[in-house]
């Protein structure tokens, strides 16, 4: 166990890392900007995750914009651009639809990984027992961070989405998320952190 003195000075630099991340945060603006049509509103699902395995075991997989055999069941089958450079398009297949999705940001740093796409609009059937789905235009961000001093990681996806139905909208993003991560986390063997992080990053509460 780590005495209070060491606690302290974790916490302390725990602190420094939060205002240094959210100034790099603040010179680098991601619009999540999306204009609706008529008819059509806007809403948001987050959704986060945390799991035993470093970082980089996840990013190996999901550091590339082009390379989605990860993501929600589907592949990328149509390119434009460079992998990985904002302005890149991916498109593929998807549940009867066609996504496309361009790049607008993303940043590589040893401790996380950030990418954010605006997708088009298109319609797909969430389901057998679902009606079709139009999203007129969506914007997603991911990021993927190094926990408990690179033990474990933590990920979390905000997408903001102009459609007509709220509730299915929220119930099909969640779904891909929720399938796509803990199916990547499966392929990895690494289990889900429930609490806290592994025993020696922990601090003695006394
Ligand atoms: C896409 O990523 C997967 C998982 O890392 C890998 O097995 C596959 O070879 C990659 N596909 C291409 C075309 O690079
Ligand atoms: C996806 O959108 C880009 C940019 O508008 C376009 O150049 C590309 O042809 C589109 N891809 C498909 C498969 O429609
Ligand atoms: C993560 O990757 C390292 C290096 O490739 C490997 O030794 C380790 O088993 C992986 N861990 C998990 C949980 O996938």
């Amino acid at each position: 166990m780590l005495s209070t003195i060491t606690c302290r000075a974790l916490a302390i630099a725990f602190v420094g890392l939060t205002l240094t991340s959210s100034v790099q945060g603040s010179n680098h603006p991601i619009s999540n900007d999306i204009v609706c049509p008529t008819n059509s509103r806007v809403s948001f699902v987050h959704n986060s995750y945390t799991y035993n395995a470093p970082l980089r075991n996840f990013t190996d997989i999901t550091g590339s914009f082009f390379n989605i055999s990860w993501y929600a069941d589907t592949a990328v089958t149509s390119t434009t651009g460079t992998d990985n450079v904002p302005g890149a398009t991916r498109s593929g297949p998807f549940a009867g639809g066609v996504f496309n999705e361009t790049l607008t940001a993303i940043e590589k740093r040893s401790d996380a990984l950030l990418i954010s796409y605006h997708g088009k609009g298109f319609t797909f059937t969430p389901g057998p027992s679902y009606p079709a789905l139009r999203f007129d235009g969506y914007s997603e961000t991911m990021r993927f961070e190094s926990i408990c001093g690179g033990k474990a990681t933590y990920i979390d996806v905000l997408t903001y989405t102009c459609s007509d139905n709220q509730r299915l909208t929220y119930t099909a993003w969640s779904t891909v998320h929720s399938s796509s991560f803990d199916g990547l986390a499966q392929t990895l063997g690494a289990t889900i952190l429930a609490g806290d992080c592994p025993q020696e990053a922990h601090c003695d509460k006394h």
